[in-house]
């Protein structure tokens, strides 16, 4: 970057208040101000010309635009903690930064993770829709009866700062905590948490009554809750998803609802966001969201001044905080 020249910071999105001006006074940002994500093309001529690019999650940056990418390019600065919509590899090669915004959405993602674990074994949705359709005629003893969600066991996959801040909660709730991990935690975060650890993903699920993903999307991770995972799981037992829609086998699990091999789901994320598995629309038990979990305006605020803070630290010639790549260890 020439001293003289001021950088050309390229946001793909409209961000929330006080982000959205604070970009454009600090640093002359330019934002897409029309609420929809750019198309392929827009994003290709951005990073042709953008020193700071700053995506979302709906921005797919693969390898043709990454290699559209011209060599003023140095950072890539994503609002957003996951970043498995970026061609790592292809970053890589260009010596491009990466960063994400860990941290300041692992409270409200965690609360909205609670919220589905509380709200699906107790038909929440269902019973608002009900009430709104006029059919609330008076109490009943039968009317929509749930399962008690105190004392049953809740399979963690993934333990990592959300998966821990679930952990915590579900702890108040009276839930039994089990996870499953690459690695074990260390013993006194595991102690902390009162947690129980499962190498083995199939045995914890079929041990456990309410499942929630809470594991980065990766090669790894594609498809790790398929049909025949699903079918280990007990007839009574729910699904939570708030990481990524591909973790899950969204045909799998719809056929699996519908059959009544599991009895419900809370969904956040899907694998072909914004379409949803035209089965999943039809079912009762499934909370649809639309993937706000870490949707809060103090989050997306201190997402915004974490995007901030990396783009500050890249001018200033310092390391920036929130290294994805190259790895800064603090992911
Ligand atoms: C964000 C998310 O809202 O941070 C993430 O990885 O999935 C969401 O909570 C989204 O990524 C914004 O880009």
């Amino acid at each position: 970057m020439d001293s003289n020249t001021p950088p050309n910071i390229i946001v793909t999105r409209r961000l929330p208040g006080g982000v959205h001006e604070r970009l454009t006074t600090l640093f002359g940002a330019q934002l897409n101000l029309e609420d929809k994500p750019f198309s392929k093309k827009q994003l290709m001529e951005a990073v042709q010309t953008a020193d700071v690019l700053v995506p979302t999650v709906t921005d797919v940056i693969d390898s043709d635009i990454i290699g559209a990418a011209g060599p003023q390019l140095k950072l890539i600065a994503n609002f957003g903690a996951g970043t498995d919509h970026i061609d790592r590899a292809a970053a890589h090669k260009k010596g491009i930064i990466i960063t994400n915004t860990p941290g300041v959405l692992t409270q409200d993602t965690a609360d909205f993770v609670m919220a589905l674990i509380l709200a699906v074994p107790r038909r929440l949705v269902e019973a608002d829709r009900l009430t709104r359709a006029g059919k609330f005629t008076g109490w009943t003893p039968t009317g929509i009866l749930g399962r008690r969600v105190r004392g049953k066991k809740l399979g963690i996959v993934g333990m990592g700062r959300i998966g821990q801040a679930v952990a915590r909660r579900a702890r108040a709730f009276g839930l039994g905590v089990h996870y499953h991990n690459r690695h074990p935690v260390s013993a006194p975060i595991e102690n902390e948490l009162g947690a129980r650890y499962w190498e083995d993903l199939d045995s914890m699920l079929s041990a456990v009554d309410i499942v929630t993903l809470n594991c980065p999307s990766t090669p790894a991770t594609h498809h790790l809750i398929d049909k025949k995972r699903l079918a280990l799981m007990p007839a009574h037992s729910v699904i939570i998803n708030t990481s990524r829609g591909e973790i899950i086998d969204e045909a799998a699990l719809a056929s699996a609802i519908k059959n009544g091999e599991i009895a419900g789901a809370g969904l956040d994320v899907y694998e072909n966001e914004p379409d949803i598995h035209p089965s999943l629309l039809e079912l009762p038990n499934v909370i649809l969201a639309p993937h706000i979990a870490s949707a809060t305006h103090e989050s997306r605020l201190e997402m915004g001044e974490k995007v901030m803070i990396n783009i500050r630290a890249l001018f200033d010639g310092h390391q920036c905080p929130d290294r994805v790549l190259p790895p800064s260890g603090n992911i």
